[in-house]
């Protein structure tokens, strides 16, 4: 796992993406979304690269979409031998990749948010019954939290799988705050998703993260790569 932030965008960074990434990149019309953008795709070609031995340039993203064909799909790797899968994320003030050999990675990374109460209007289309209840049994002050916990371990897995939101967060049943993160059944999944992995991420003061890891993980590993950045802008 890396990670990195919107502050960390210098031009340089730009250079690295593709024609399809500089026209999404031009559609971005807040100053945050370009950064998190830019410097979301750049440290997945430099993680890749420094795994593979050779330059960030070298490496691409095809992120066709199943649904429709458009560059916004789940990156693919380009350019690497070795099988390497990737997820990228981004939301407020961080920005992360997550890369694995040979084994399908998904990523989400929510922001603290500042209307709780808006944010739980959304837990009975997100949420299944059942956790719902269990939500709704925390204090008041840790729900919001709680809630994006739940909201964190769905989108992982929605997000290895390459499903995306397309097949809604409710599909997924997962085990909640307080409890080791575990996929607990998911019955309109397309793949193979029994051995699938999950583990809480370390993102710092408010923020929430998961990493999903299809076929199982051993360990993972958090770094911070806003030094890897300044060297390449360098
Ligand atoms: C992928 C998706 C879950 C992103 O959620 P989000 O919380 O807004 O954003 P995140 O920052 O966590 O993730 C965005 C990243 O997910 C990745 N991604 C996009 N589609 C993906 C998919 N189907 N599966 C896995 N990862 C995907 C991309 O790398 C994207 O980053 P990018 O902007 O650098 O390309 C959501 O946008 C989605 O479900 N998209 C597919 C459905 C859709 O709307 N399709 C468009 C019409 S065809």
């Amino acid at each position: 796992m890396w990670w990195a932030r919107p502050d960390d965008w210098r031009p340089e960074l730009e250079s690295l993406l593709d024609n399809a990434e500089r026209e999404r990149l031009g559609r971005l019309r807040r100053r945050r979304d370009r950064e998190r953008f830019v410097v979301g795709a750049a440290l997945a070609r430099t993680i890749v690269a420094d795994y593979a031995g050779t330059a960030p340039a070298r490496i691409g993203l095809d992120r066709t979409c199943a649904d429709c064909g458009a560059a916004h799909g789940k990156p693919r790797v380009i350019g690497c031998d070795d099988a390497v899968e990737l997820s990228i994320s981004h939301s407020g003030d961080r920005v992360v990749v997550a890369i694995a050999l040979g084994k399908a990675v998904g990523v989400d990374v929510e922001s603290p948010r500042d209307d709780a109460a808006q944010l739980l209007e959304l837990v009975d289309d997100v949420l299944r019954p059942e956790e719902a209840r269990r939500l709704r049994a925390l204090p008041a002050n840790e729900q919001a939290a709680g809630f994006l916990t739940y909201w964190t371990r769905k989108e992982s897995l929605l997000k290895a799988t390459g499903e995306g939101l397309r097949l809604g967060l409710a599909s997924v049943a997962v085990t909640g705050p307080g409890e080791p993160p575990r996929l607990l059944g998911w019955s309109e999944a397309t793949g193979n998703v029994e051995g699938a992995t999950l583990a809480d991420l370390r993102p710092g003061a408010g923020y929430v993260a998961c990493l999903a890891v299809l076929g199982g993980v051993t360990h993972v590993v958090e770094e911070c790569a806003s030094d890897r950045l300044a060297s390449i802008a360098a």
